[in-house]
C-alpha cells in the first residue's frame, strides 16, 4: 500500500468524525436564525485549516457571512492552486420528510452505498465535499507531499447567491492569484464512472406578484365577476412554455448556440440509462423539450421551472375565497452567451405583457449568475484526468453539469484562470432534498484523488 492509502486507512475514522462534527452545525445561510451557527461553521473551517497545515488563516468579514482564507505558501516560484467551497447549506424543509434530523449526521448503508453513507443536510453539497479537500491538504503536509502553493477561499453565501464574494475576489486579485482553481461542488456519473464537470449552467431567478381586488373576497359573491389571481397567475406560467416545451418569452433563445453534431455524438456516449433513470425518481416516462435527450435537457439547454407557488388560502379545510394575491418562484437555468441580466429584463417585459386586465405583475428580480464552460486540453484537467485514472482505474468522462456555481465565471473574469470541477457527489445523494446524503467510499476517493492532481499538475507545469 502506498503513503496516501495507508493515511487514510489509518486515519479514516477520524476524517469522519471531524465531518460529523461539521454537518452538525445548521449553517443556513438563508435563515437568519441560524446566524450564530454559520459563524460557527466559518470558525471551524478556520481552525480545521491551521490545524491541516496552512500558515496563514484569516477570516475576512464582509457584509455578510465571512470568507475563510487560508493559503501554505512554500515558495513564490512554484504554482498556486486555489480551492473554493462552501461552508454555508440550504434550508433542510420539508422537515418531516427527513428519516433522521438533518443536524444529527448518522452513518446509514444504502443499497448505492454498503459501506454507508452520511446523512445529514450539507453531507455533500458542499460540507463534505470541501473537506476532503483540506484532508488532502492534511495528508499532503503532515506526509511531506504538498509541491506547491495552496490557497483555501471557502465562503458562507453560496446558496444564497455569493454576493459578496464577488465583492471580494474583486479586491483582492493579487491575493488570491493562482495557476488553476480547484472545486468540488458537482457530482460524477456514477460511482464507478468518474466525470469531470466541464460546464454549469447561469442563473436568472424571479420573484413574480399577481394582485387582483384590492382585498380577500367571497368566492360566491365575487366568483366569475372578478379576475382571480391566483387562476390567472397558473394560466400565465403554463403560457410560459409551448406545446414542444420551448420557452415562448420572445429572444429568450437568442443567443443560445445549438452544439456541433459532433459534440452531441460525444455527449450521447456517456454511460446514462434512461429505465433506471425513471425508476429512481418513481416517474413514469421523462418530460422536456422537443428533439433533445435528457442529458441534453439537463445540461446543455436553457429551462425555465416554477420553484414555489402560493397563495389563497392552505389550511385545514375548506374556504371559499377568492385571493387578493398570488405569488411564484421562478427560476431558469441558462446556457454560454445568454446574459443573465438581459433574461430578467426580457422575463419581466414578457410576464408583465401577458398580464390580462384586471390584474396587476410585478417582478422582482432575485440573484443570478453566468453559465461556465471549459476547455479539457489545459494542465488542469490533464492533471486531475491522470488522477482520476490512478484512483479509479479509468480516465473520467468530461461532463456539462445542470447546477450552478456563479461565481466560477467570475473567478475566471477577474483571475484569469481555469476553474477543475472535481465532483464526487452522485445524483441520488439528493442535495438540496431531504435525506441529502454522501458516501464513505466518494469522500474518501475524493481525498485519494486530489493529492494526485497536486502532484500531477506539477509535474506537467514543469513538463511544458
Ligand atoms: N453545488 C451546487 C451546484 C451544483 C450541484 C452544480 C450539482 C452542479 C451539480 C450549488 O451549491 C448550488 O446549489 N447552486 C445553486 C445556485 C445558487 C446561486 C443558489 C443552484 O444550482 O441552484
Ligand atoms: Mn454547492
Ligand atoms: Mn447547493
Amino acid at each position: 500500500m502506498n503513503t496516501l492509502k495507508k493515511y487514510i486507512e489509518t486515519h479514516k475514522d477520524r476524517f469522519i468524525d471531524e465531518l460529523i462534527a461539521l454537518l452538525k452545525i445548521p449553517s443556513v445561510s438563508a435563515d437568519s436564525s441560524c446566524k450564530k451557527d454559520t459563524i460557527s461553521a466559518a470558525k471551524f473551517i478556520a481552525k480545521s485549516l491551521s490545524e491541516a497545515g496552512c500558515n496563514h488563516v484569516e477570516i475576512c468579514e464582509t457584509p455578510g457571512y465571512p470568507i475563510v482564507y487560508g493559503e501554505k505558501i512554500i515558495d513564490k516560484n512554484l504554482p498556486t492552486v486555489l480551492v473554493y467551497g462552501h461552508y454555508d447549506v440550504q434550508p433542510p424543509d420539508p422537515l418531516e420528510l427527513w428519516n433522521s434530523p438533518p443536524f444529527d449526521p448518522i452513518i446509514k448503508k444504502t443499497k448505492l452505498h454498503p459501506e454507508g453513507a452520511i446523512f445529514a443536510r450539507g453531507a455533500c453539497d458542499d460540507k463534505g465535499q470541501m473537506y476532503m479537500h483540506i484532508k488532502a491538504l492534511e495528508y499532503m503536509t503532515s506526509s511531506n507531499k504538498l509541491p506547491c502553493n495552496v490557497k483555501f477561499m471557502i465562503e458562507g453565501e453560496e446558496e444564497v447567491g455569493s454576493e459578496n464574494l464577488g465583492l471580494f475576489v474583486k479586491k483582492n486579485i493579487p491575493k488570491l492569484s493562482n495557476d488553476v482553481i480547484l472545486i468540488s461542488d458537482t457530482g460524477m456519473i456514477s460511482k464507478n464512472t468518474p466525470s469531470i464537470t466541464t460546464g454549469l449552467r447561469g442563473l436568472s431567478y424571479v420573484e413574480v406578484e399577481v394582485t387582483g381586488p384590492n382585498r380577500d373576497l367571497h368566492s360566491g359573491i365575487y366568483g366569475g365577476a372578478v379576475a382571480n389571481p391566483i387562476n390567472i397567475l397558473a394560466k400565465m406560467i403554463s403560457s410560459l412554455h409551448d406545446d414542444d416545451n420551448r420557452i415562448t418569452i420572445p429572444g429568450f433563445y437568442k443567443n443560445v448556440k445549438d452544439l456541433s453534431k459532433k459534440e452531441r455524438i460525444e455527449m450521447s456516449k456517456a454511460p446514462f440509462s434512461i429505465e433506471n433513470y425513471k425508476k429512481e425518481l418513481g416517474i413514469d416516462d421523462v418530460y422536456g423539450e422537443k428533439g433533445y435527450t435528457t442529458n441534453e435537457r439537463n445540461s446543455i439547454r436553457p429551462t425555465l421551472d416554477v420553484n414555489g407557488i402560493w397563495g389563497g388560502y392552505i389550511g385545514e379545510g375548506a374556504k371559499t375565497v377568492i385571493p387578493s394575491k398570488a405569488f411564484a418562484k421562478i427560476s431558469m437555468r441558462l446556457v454560454p452567451n445568454q446574459d443573465h441580466n438581459e433574461i430578467t429584463k426580457l422575463f419581466k417585459k414578457h410576464f408583465e405583457k401577458i398580464a390580462p386586465n384586471g390584474v396587476n405583475v410585478n417582478v422582482t428580480p432575485h440573484h443570478g449568475g453566468k453559465a461556465y464552460v471549459t476547455p479539457i486540453d489545459n494542465d488542469g484537467y490533464q492533471a486531475a484526468a491522470k488522477a482520476y485514472k490512478t484512483t479509479f482505474g479509468k480516465s473520467p468522462i468530461p461532463q456539462r453539469g445542470g447546477g450552478s456555481i456563479p461565481i466560477v465565471a467570475l473567478f475566471e473574469e477577474h483571475l484569469k484562470t481555469k476553474t477543475i470541477m472535481m465532483g464526487f457527489g452522485l445524483d441520488s445523494d439528493a442535495i438540496h432534498s431531504p435525506n441529502e446524503h454522501f458516501g464513505i467510499f466518494n469522500y474518501m476517493k475524493g481525498i485519494e484523488t486530489i493529492p494526485l492532481f497536486y502532484e500531477n499538475f506539477v509535474e506537467i507545469i514543469n513538463k511544458n
